[in-house]
C-alpha cells in the first residue's frame, strides 16, 4: 500500500510541478580572458565535450563546524574524525536537487553518471552545439602561444531559472588552467658530491656546511631534527599525488636511497594507486623531476612510513583541475584514506572560477574532517603567483588559498631565510579564517603600509609553514640533480606530519588530521622555527618581507620535530 502511494504522489509531483526549464538565466560569466590566452575559433560543433555539474551541497557549514571540532586542539571532539558515510550525510545534495537536474537532463535526452561518493557531481559528453544551446554558452577555442596549449571554454553560460540554488557550476566553462604546473623552478648543473668524509654526522646532529649549497635527507635530519629510524606503523599511509603523465621512478628512487640513505634498505619502494587511466612507466628516460623529486622527499625522508604514489591520468586532457577533484574523490570513497597527502602543483588563482575554487576547496574539507592532512606547495613565483610574469596586482595561488588545506613555503640555507621564489599572500577568493586571524594581523600592523592595494587584506592568507626548497638534491635518470621550489618543501613537511602520525598511533592517538589549527595555536606555532629574514618579490616589487611571527613568505616557520612531539603530547 505504502509504495502505490507513494508512487502515486511522485507522479502527481512530476505533473503538475514538470519544469519547463526554458528561462535560461546567466550563471558564471568572466570578462577577461585570462594572461597568456588568445581566443582562437568557435568551438567545432560535433567536438564532444566532458562536461561536470556540481549540485548545491547539502550542509557545508555543518561539515565545516564539525571539522574544526574535529582538527583544534582543546576541543571535546578532537581527533574523533568523521567516517566516510558521516561526511556523506553533510555532504550529499538534498533529494529536490538531484530530482530537477536529473529532469532537466532527461528532457534534454542526457544521461549523467555520479562520479563523487556523496553524489554531488555528475559528469557527460555531450557536443559543443548541444551544450551551446543547453548553456546558453559559447564555447570557443583559446589558445595559449608560450606552451601550445589549447582549451575549449566559454566567457558565459547559463542554467534555467528552476535549477538557481539547486546547481552550484559546470565545469569546464569558464575556468582555464593554468599550462604551467607547479614545479621545481631550477635545475641547476650537476653538483659534485660531497666526498665520503664530508657525509653528515647523524649522531652528531651538526648540520655540516654542505648543506649551504646541497640539501640531502641528512641536512633535513640535522635541521629539523627528523628520526632516522623506521616508522613501526603500518596502518599510517602517506599519499603523494602525481598528474600529467610526471612517473616516479623506482630505479631512481634506489640510486637515491644507495646516495642519500645508506642506513634505509635500497630495495625500499612505494606503492602506486592510478585514476583517470593514469600510470607510472619506468622507463628511465620517462622518469619526471616533479614526480621523483616527490617520491624521493618522502620515501627518504618519512622513514619507513607506507608511501602511495597516487598517478591520476589525462583521461580529461585539457590541463589538471578535474584531475584534483578526482584525486580527492577517489580518495573520498576509501574507507582508509592515506593520513597524509602532499601536492606539489597549482595554479594562479585568478584562473579558477570562484565556484569551483570553492567545490575544489569543499572536496578538502571533507577529506580533512576523514583525518588526512592534506598539504600543497605554495608556488614558485613570490607574489607574482605561478611562475607568471606580468602583474599589477599580487596574484594569490590556488589552492594555497583555500583555508581547509595547509599550503608550505621555502626556505634555504642553515641559517634559514626565505627562499625568494616562495609564493605568498592572500586570497581574492576565500576570507581569512578565524585560527589565523591574529597571527595575520600583528603582521598587517607590522608591515604598515608596504605593498598597500596590491593585496586583499581580508583574504585567507598563506603559506603556513615552510621547509628547505633550494639546492635539494635529486636523482633523474640514474644522475644527481639540485631542484629548487616550494614543490621540495611540501612533501618534506608532509613527511615530517607522516612520522608525528607514526608515533601517534604507536601510542593509541589519532593522526593529526587537519594541521591548520594545531599549527597556529601557541603550542603549535612555538614547535616551529620562525623565519625572520628574506621576502618574496614578484610584481615589480619586493614582495613580503618576512618578520617575526607568521608572514606570508616563510608561514608559522620550519618544523621542529622534538618540539612539534611535545606539542602534539607525546
Ligand atoms: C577580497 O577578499 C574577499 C574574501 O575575503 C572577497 O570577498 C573580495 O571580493 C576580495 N576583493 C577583491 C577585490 O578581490
Amino acid at each position: 500500500m505504502r509504495t502505490g502511494f507513494f508512487l502515486l504522489a511522485a507522479f502527481v509531483a512530476v505533473v503538475s510541478g514538470s519544469p519547463a526549464f526554458r528561462n535560461l538565466l546567466v550563471h558564471e560569466q568572466r570578462r577577461d580572458i585570462p594572461d597568456g590566452f588568445v581566443k582562437s575559433t568557435p568551438a567545432p560543433a560535433t567536438k564532444m565535450l566532458n562536461l561536470r555539474i556540481a549540485l548545491t551541497q547539502g550542509d557545508m557549514a555543518g561539515l565545516e563546524k564539525a571539522l574544526f571540532d574535529v582538527s583544534t586542539p582543546g576541543s571535546a571532539l578532537y581527533g574523533q574524525h568523521l567516517t566516510k558515510e558521516e561526511v556523506e550525510a553533510f555532504v550529499a545534495p538534498s533529494s529536490e536537487s538531484v530530482s530537477l537536474v536529473q529532469q532537466w537532463l532527461a528532457a534534454n535526452s542526457i544521461t549523467a553518471q555520479t562520479i563523487s561518493p556523496a553524489g554531488d557531481w555528475l559528469q557527460f559528453s555531450i557536443p559543443v552545439s548541444q551544450a551551446n544551446t543547453l548553456l546558453d554558452a559559447d564555447f570557443t577555442v583559446f589558445t595559449h602561444p608560450e606552451t601550445g596549449t589549447t582549451l575549449t571554454r566559454t566567457l558565459s553560460y547559463s542554467i534555467p531559472a528552476e535549477l538557481i540554488g539547486h546547481v552550484d557550476l559546470v565545469h569546464p566553462t569558464i575556468t582555464f588552467d593554468n599550462p604551467h604546473a607547479n614545479l621545481p623552478v631550477v635545475v641547476s648543473p650537476k653538483v659534485v658530491r660531497p666526498s665520503s668524509e664530508e657525509v653528515p654526522d647523524l649522531e652528531s646532529r651538526a648540520v655540516p656546511s654542505s648543506c649551504n649549497t646541497a640539501v640531502t635527507p641528512a641536512c633535513l635530519q640535522a635541521m629539523y631534527g627528523i628520526p632516522t629510524t623506521l616508522a613501526t606503523q603500518s596502518s599510517n599511509t602517506l599519499g603523494v599525488s602525481g598528474f600529467i603523465e610526471q612517473f616516479a621512478n623506482q630505479a631512481d628512487l634506489t640510486t637515491f636511497l644507495k646516495s642519500f640513505r645508506t642506513d634505509l634498505s635500497s630495495a625500499t619502494k612505494f606503492s602506486l594507486q592510478t585514476l583517470d587511466g593514469g600510470s607510472n612507466s619506468q622507463t628511465a628516460s620517462q622518469a619526471g623531476i616533479e614526480a621523483n623529486l616527490d617520491i624521493q622527499y618522502t620515501v627518504g625522508v618519512a622513514s619507513g612510513v607506507p608511501t602511495t604514489f597516487i598517478s591520476v591520468g589525462e583521461n580529461f586532457k585539457d590541463g589538471n583541475l578535474e584531475g584534483f577533484l578526482d584525486i580527492i574523490n577517489a580518495l573520498l570513497a576509501e574507507s582508509n584514506p592515506p593520513q597524509v597527502l602532499t601536492t606539489s602543483y597549482g595554479q594562479n588563482e585568478n584562473t579558477i572560477s570562484a565556484a569551483l575554487a570553492n567545490q575544489l576547496c569543499n572536496a578538502y574539507m571533507q577529506l580533512g574532517a576523514r583525518g588526512t592532512s592534506i598539504l600543497f606547495a605554495s608556488g614558485d613565483g613570490g607574489v607574482s603567483g605561478s611562475q607568471s610574469g606580468r602583474c599589477t596586482t599580487f596574484l594569490p595561488t590556488f589552492p594555497s588559498g583555500c583555508p581547509f588545506m595547509t599550503s608550505v613555503g621555502a626556505t634555504t640555507g642553515i641559517t634559514e631565510t626565505a627562499a625568494t621564489f616562495s609564493s605568498g599572500g592572500f586570497s581574492n577568493v576565500f576570507a581569512r579564517p578565524s585560527y589565523q586571524s591574529s597571527s595575520v594581523s600583528t603582521y598587517l600592523t607590522a608591515l604598515g603600509s608596504t605593498n598597500s592595494g596590491k593585496f586583499n587584506t581580508s583574504g585567507r592568507a598563506f603559506p603556513d609553514v615552510s621547509a628547505q626548497g633550494q639546492n635539494v638534491q635529486i636523482v633523474l635518470e640514474g644522475s644527481k640533480e639540485s631542484v629548487a621550489g616550494t614543490s621540495c618543501s611540501s612533501p618534506i613537511f608532509a613527511s615530517v606530519i607522516a612520522l608525528l602520525n607514526d608515533r601517534l598511533a604507536a601510542a593509541g592517538k589519532s593522526p593529526l588530521g587537519f594541521l591548520n589549527p594545531f599549527l597556529y595555536s601557541a603550542a603549535g606555532a612555538a614547535a616551529l622555527n620562525d623565519i625572520t629574514t628574506g621576502d618574496n618579490p614578484g610584481c615589480n616589487t619586493n614582495g613580503f618581507p618576512a618578520k617575526t611571527g607568521w608572514d606570508p613568505v616563510t608561514g608559522l616557520g620550519t618544523p621542529n620535530f622534538a618540539k612539534l612531539l611535545t606539542a602534539v603530547g607525546l
